[in-house]
């Protein structure tokens, strides 16, 4: 970890007083700790602690600029490569929720583009409060990463839920956390990603579509180019922006999809089936508007080919994940999709939880191979949820290429 940068917030709650261990472990660590300490901090821990441990200026007032060239906010959340705020009081999550900006702590952090991760501590009735449940959601759909408390005794008598992690296992997380971004485990491979919701004509104005926003697939390229692929986007009908750095190629119905992903196929390497694909199309397209005539109007529809199905029985050396999204009964459908069409790993989602399907920033995703559920992967944002299954899928590539080479 030498050559990394950490800011370590303080919030003032009792555990303030382990940030001085947790400093110290850092610096043990080989991280180049700077301390930002809250004025509630400052009441249970001395700056000068941390400035001696940091052996880095502590900061605890905005408006204190000591160096003139720079803007201290700026420029130590341009420095970071991650900002840990621990131990972190119900009052710092509630202003990061909600994106306010009133001391040095927060203010850094709405600057800051890095990885955030986040240590609550405090009593347990207070972390289950809907308001804190909800700041805390809020939070992970911006991709914060928690560092859940421990059980145990509470400052406040309790013993419960609430006690800040101690600070070797808040180190080892960080440190886990900054490996794995640093690592690019699909280097060099080609990863194509569908996203969004086909679009099937009636006539010239008005058409059969799905919800898709298109945010799934966006955040799956989104990771695949992260982890160093060389990423292309087919992409349907979207709400959501595309990341940068990835090719999009824009689709309007499920042939022109088929057709876009096939160009494609035998030079990708992995291949990622996230858009809502129409099962059904017009069978006529009128080249007119369709004139309102009669009570009723019949629309006769016919199938669409089943891209993932196509892909599954052509595929040779490549790694396919396709996507199911239901409304109950997930890991029987799950699996009958994943046989039916020759997936090496399958996604299911139920569209009609909380939190999860269409449209939303988290996902509650099942991930399924030929033998069964590999890993039920909790309430998260989309980013982080793409990271866990390309990390898997990642693994099982290089497992497999590893056998062919006889390794
Ligand atoms: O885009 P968002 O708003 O973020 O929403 C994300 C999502 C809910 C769309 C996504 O998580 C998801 O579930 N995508 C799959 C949607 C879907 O079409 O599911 P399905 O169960 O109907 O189809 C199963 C699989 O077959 C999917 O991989 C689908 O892409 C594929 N398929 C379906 C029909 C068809 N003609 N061709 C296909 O390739």
């Amino acid at each position: 970890m030498r050559g990394k940068t950490i800011i370590l917030g303080i919030t003032g709650g009792i555990a303030a007083y382990k940030g001085a261990a947790l400093c110290s472990k850092l610096v043990q660590a080989g991280f180049d700790v700077h301390v930002i300490m809250t004025e509630g901090a400052c009441k249970f821990i001395t700056p000068l602690t941390l400035q001696t441990l940091s052996r880095n200026p502590v900061y605890t007032d905005t408006f204190d600029e000591r160096d003139p060239s720079v803007v201290s906010h700026i420029d130590l959340a341009d420095k970071a490569d991650l900002i840990l705020v621990a131990p972190a009081t119900a009052n710092t999550i509630a202003k990061m929720a909600a994106g306010i900006a009133d001391d040095m702590l927060t203010t850094t952090l709405l600057a800051a583009t890095c990885r955030i991760v986040v240590a609550p501590a405090m009593n347990v009735h207070m972390y289950d409060h809907p308001a804190v449940v909800r700041n805390l959601n809020v939070l992970a759909e911006r991709s914060v990463m928690f560092i859940e408390p421990e059980t145990g005794q509470l400052a406040c008598g309790y013993v419960a839920k609430g006690r800040l992690a101690e600070p070797e296992t808040i180190v080892a997380a960080v440190a886990d956390i900054l490996a794995e971004d640093e690592r690019k485990p699909l280097l060099g491979k080609k990863v194509l990603v569908t996203a969004g919701g086909t679009v099937e004509r009636l006539d010239p104005v008005r058409y059969l579509t799905n919800d898709s926003s298109g945010k799934m697939g966006f955040a799956l390229a989104e990771a695949a180019r992260d982890f160093g692929a060389e990423v292309t986007v087919i992409a349907a009908r979207t709400s959501a922006s595309p990341p940068n750095g990835v090719a999009v190629v824009r689709v309007e119905s499920a042939q022109d999809m088929l057709d876009a992903v096939m160009e494609r196929f035998d030079s990708s390497d992995l291949i990622v089936k996230a858009a809502a694909v129409a099962d059904y199309r017009p069978v006529v397209r009128a080249s007119s508007k369709i004139k309102k005539s009669g009570d009723r109007l019949m629309l006769e529809l016919e199938k669409t080919t089943d891209i993932l199905q196509t892909l599954g029985e052509r595929k040779t050396k490549q790694y396919l994940i396709g996507f199911a999204a239901e409304t109950g009964d997930l890991d029987h459908y799950a699996m009958d999709k994943l046989q039916r069409k020759h997936c090496d790993m399958l996604a299911a989602n139920d569209v009609s939880e909380e939190g999860a399907g269409f449209n939303k920033d988290t996902n509650i995703i099942r991930l399924y191979d030929k033998s069964g559920l590999i890993e039920a992967l909790p309430i998260m944002s989309k980013r982080d949820a793409s990271r866990r299954m390309l990390t898997i899928a990642a693994q099982r590539m290089a497992d497999r290429e590893g056998k062919e080479a006889g390794r």
